[in-house]
């Protein structure tokens, strides 16, 4: 079993510990929100007071923060990971990221003389509960065999995309689908109540049919109650589809359906829903449209 040090514990790194403790391996945590930890301390973890205190002696670290400028600071400001680890251990960032990001954290962590691995993840809170995540993976070969029996404690299938990079480009492609899907979704729902269908009707018709994506229907309950507790916030689906067009400008694709999706994301985070989870761009847009 190894020595992991674990950089983020919101919903989903949260969960992803907690399976990296069951699986027996050993853990030092940090959060910037501390008492996100006590549970995992409780359960044999121990909580370091700054990202490179958590990687002192890690075979390998994990990082699961929220942004590329936030993943940024945790591993290479003062109190930084990625310095303080050992020649040779692996960085894992499983958060959402653009690929021209990760590449240059592969860059820097060879130059520090750590092994980086890009993998992202698909699946939201419950697989992540369930140590069913899907894992899209990015670098070399043999640095990916050897985080394999950590990437097994948190996952069930592992996805390796190529070179650095493309675990984040994948993940990108993921989250275009589910953001622009929940969207397309949500209007049509909206369109449909207009035309003076009751919303209860169109729920047990839509989700589960051929049309409607498995994501959509297993938060069908969340359209039903309108209560949008966070699995996946709004604030980092707009997140991914900013950095998926910022992704498209640099190679030169044009990306209309995208820049529409991230604006309206955007709206309802102005809006307050932030912190919603994404379907809640259904509850904007009944209120706006
Ligand atoms: N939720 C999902 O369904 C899902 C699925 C796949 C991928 N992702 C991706 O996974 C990553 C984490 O998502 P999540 O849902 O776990 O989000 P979350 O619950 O909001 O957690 C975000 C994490 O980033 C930390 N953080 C945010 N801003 C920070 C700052 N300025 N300085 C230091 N730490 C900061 C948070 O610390 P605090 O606890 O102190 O706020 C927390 O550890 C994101 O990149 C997201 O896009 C999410």
């Amino acid at each position: 079993m190894g020595k992991i040090g674990f950089i983020g514990l919101g919903i989903m790194g949260h969960a992803m510990a907690g399976n990296c403790i069951k699986a027996g391996h050993s853990l030092a945590v940090y959060n910037r929100t501390r008492s996100k930890a006590d549970d995992l301390a409780a359960r044999g973890a121990r909580i370091a007071d700054t990202p490179a205190d958590a990687a002192r002696g890690a075979d390998i670290v994990i990082s699961m923060l929220s942004t590329p400028d936030v993943v940024e600071d945790a591993a290479w400001a003062d109190n930084g990971f990625a310095p303080a680890m050992a020649k040779g251990a692996i960085w894992m960032d499983s958060s959402t990221v653009d690929p021209a990001f990760s590449r240059r954290m592969a860059r820097r962590a060879a130059e520090a003389g750590i092994r980086f691995i890009d993998a992202p993840v698909a699946g939201s809170k419950l697989p992540a509960e369930k140590g069913e995540l899907i894992f899209l993976l990015g670098g070399g070969s043999p640095d990916i065999k050897a985080a394999m029996p950590y990437l097994k404690a948190m996952g069930k299938r592992f996805i390796h995309a190529g070179e650095h990079g493309k675990g984040a480009a994948l993940k990108m492609v993921f989250n275009y689908c589910s953001g622009l899907g929940m969207a397309v979704f949500c209007e049509a729902l909206v369109l449909g109540e207009r035309l003076g269908l009751e919303k209860e009707l169109l729920l047990d018709s839509l989700p589960g049919s051929h049309v409607v994506m498995p994501l959509i229907t297993g938060k069908k309950h969340k359209f039903a109650t309108d209560e949008y507790l966070p699995e996946f916030p709004l604030k980092w689906l707009q997140k991914d589809l900013v950095l998926a067009t910022k992704s498209g400008w640099e190679c030169d694709v044009s990306l209309p359906l995208g820049n529409i999706g991230k604006e309206i994301f955007e709206m309802a985070k102005v809006k307050g829903m932030g912190d919603l989870d994404f379907s809640a761009v259904y509850k904007f847009m009944k209120e706006n449209y």
